[in-house]
């Protein structure tokens, strides 16, 4: 197989895939199909509850669809075990949630740390360059130390940032990542993520209530009940 980044295939390719909840069944994905290129910077917009947490969710294997395929690097997820899933995830995937989801028991650093440890060998003296590094680039090297409650939100989304990006993952799926940001961090999150994408070329798949926010991606997926209604460049 050839390089990632010689590689002219799609990173994902999602066909047909719906989504059902609960005994009541509520539809919340309908056969959503997408093709999403290498270096791609994917704006996903809609209302709320028109499904896209849940297509994020189930790119990322972090919940199964229903019916459907989802070929990630030509693999079909959906046909994956639990543990190929979690080790697909942790090599190859940074999930960014919109409430952070810090470990409020760890540090900032350990917490940083995290998906460096889900995806194995690797020496002391690296684990701690590839952190320190990382939080360098989101300017939070100097609260190595510090607890997620000793941080503000923003600072808070920063090292959430971090820990998605430390493992320098292919694929960075950010479920709202300004949604609880004021309007001076939210820019400095979506500057960064612009960043990563234009320099490390990896792709961005990114939900987004707002306008502005959707226009930093260089291509808009809306969405309507379930349904993807309209898909253009920016
Ligand atoms: N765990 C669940 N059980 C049952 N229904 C769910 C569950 N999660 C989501 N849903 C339903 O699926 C639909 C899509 O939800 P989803 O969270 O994907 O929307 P969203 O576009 O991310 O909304 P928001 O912008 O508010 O985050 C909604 O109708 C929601 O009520
Ligand atoms: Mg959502």
């Amino acid at each position: 197989m050839p390089p990632a980044d010689t590689d002219s295939s799609p990173i994902l390719s999602i066909r047909a895939v719906g989504k059902a909840y609960g005994e009541h069944q509520v539809r919340a994905l309908h056969d959503v199909s997408l093709v999403i290129e290498r270096g791609e910077f994917v704006s996903l917009m809609g209302a709320s509850g028109c499904g896209k947490s849940t297509l994020l969710n189930v790119i990322a294997g972090l919940d199964s669809a229903s019916s459907g395929e989802i070929l990630f690097d030509g693999k079909d997820v959906t046909k994956l075990s639990d543990e190929q899933v979690t080790e697909l995830r942790a090599k190859k995937i940074g999930f960014i949630f919109q409430f952070f989801n810090l470990l409020s028991t760890f540090t900032v650093a350990e917490n940083v740390a995290l998906p460096l440890d889900l995806a194995g060998a690797i020496s002391p003296s690296e684990r701690q360059q590839r952190v320190v590094e990382i939080l360098t680039k989101v300017g939070m090297a100097e609260r190595l130390k510090f607890y997620p409650a000793q941080l503000s939100g923003g600072e808070m989304q920063r090292v959430a940032i971090a820990r998605a990006l430390v493992h320098k993952p292919e694929l960075i799926v950010a479920d709202e990542p300004t949604g609880n940001l004021d309007s001076e961090n939210g820019k400095n999150v979506l500057a960064l993520l612009k960043e990563l994408n234009k320099t490390l070329k990896q792709t961005i798949v990114m939900a987004t209530h707002s306008e502005e926010a959707g226009a930093v991606g260089d291509r808009i997926i809306r969405m309507k009940d379930g349904l993807v209604v309209s898909d253009s460049k920016n």
